[in-house]
């Protein structure tokens, strides 16, 4: 899944994992259980990520690499949230996996405008257990400061402060369109409007995917 900070790549990563029975691996994630570590990659992710930078792709390739190699993936294959995010990254990719005799099956560009973009990330919450993403107005908790799936406190992310998504904005969408020109020339990226609702996203990615994958 390709789309800027707060495109909802998250929250339809979770619903499409789910429902088409994928592993869903986030690099932002993975980043922030290395940054709760101690040591200095620990500390080299945990500033990136306060900053609004991305991580070097050496560490990004290699941390989402490992991951993808444990049996899970291997077995049922992965909706990839946050990941690639830069052009050497997807070509990192792309070279990681045919090498195991695999693919990029689909690209999804969710898109969404910047104004958008910025209420949505500060009015974002996350469950402490698990990220679960709610929204003050358009998707808020049934039990206030609760998750609704494991009941866990909802907190919000540091990065979210307006300074920090204004970095994030700044850096991150030109690599962002990078990864779009990539999957666009090799003919398997189709773009979704990221401004519908959340039912309404799923249902179009969900047409997407059984489009080019039946078998899901
Ligand atoms: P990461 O955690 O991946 O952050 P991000 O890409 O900035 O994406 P977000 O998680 O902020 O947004 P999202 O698109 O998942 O939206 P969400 O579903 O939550 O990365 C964090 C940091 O790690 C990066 O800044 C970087 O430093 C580093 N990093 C990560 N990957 C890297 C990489 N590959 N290379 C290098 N560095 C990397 O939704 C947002 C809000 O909107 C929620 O409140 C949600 O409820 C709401 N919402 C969602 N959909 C809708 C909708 N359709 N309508 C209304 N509201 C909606």
């Amino acid at each position: 899944m390709v789309g800027a900070p707060g495109a909802g790549k998250g929250t339809q990563a979770e619903r499409l994992g789910a429902r088409l029975g994928l592993v869903h691996v986030a690099s932002g994630d993975l980043f922030r259980e290395v940054a709760a570590q101690d040591g200095p990659l620990a500390r080299q992710v945990e500033q990136a990520m306060a900053q609004g930078r991305l991580v070097p792709d050496d560490v990004t390739v290699r941390l989402v690499l490992d991951r993808l190699a444990r049996p899970d993936v291997r077995d049922t294959g992965a909706i990839l949230d946050g990941f690639p995010r830069t052009g050497p990254q997807a070509e990192a990719l792309d070279t990681a996996l045919r090498k195991q005799g695999a693919r990029v099956d689909q690209a999804l560009y969710v898109g969404v405008r910047e104004p958008e973009l910025r209420r949505r990330l500060s009015g974002r919450w996350l469950c402490r257990a698990a990220g679960h993403p709610y929204h003050v107005v358009e998707h808020p908790p049934r039990v206030p400061g609760a998750c609704d799936i494991d009941g866990s406190p909802l907190y919000q992310r540091e990065d979210d402060r307006p300074e920090t998504v204004q970095a994030r904005l700044e850096q991150q969408l030109p690599p962002m369109y990078d990864v779009v020109d990539h999957y666009t020339e090799r003919g398997i990226l189709t773009a979704v409007d990221g401004e519908q609702s959340i039912d309404e996203v799923t249902a179009a990615l969900v047409q997407v995917i059984a489009a080019v994958a039946p078998a899901r």
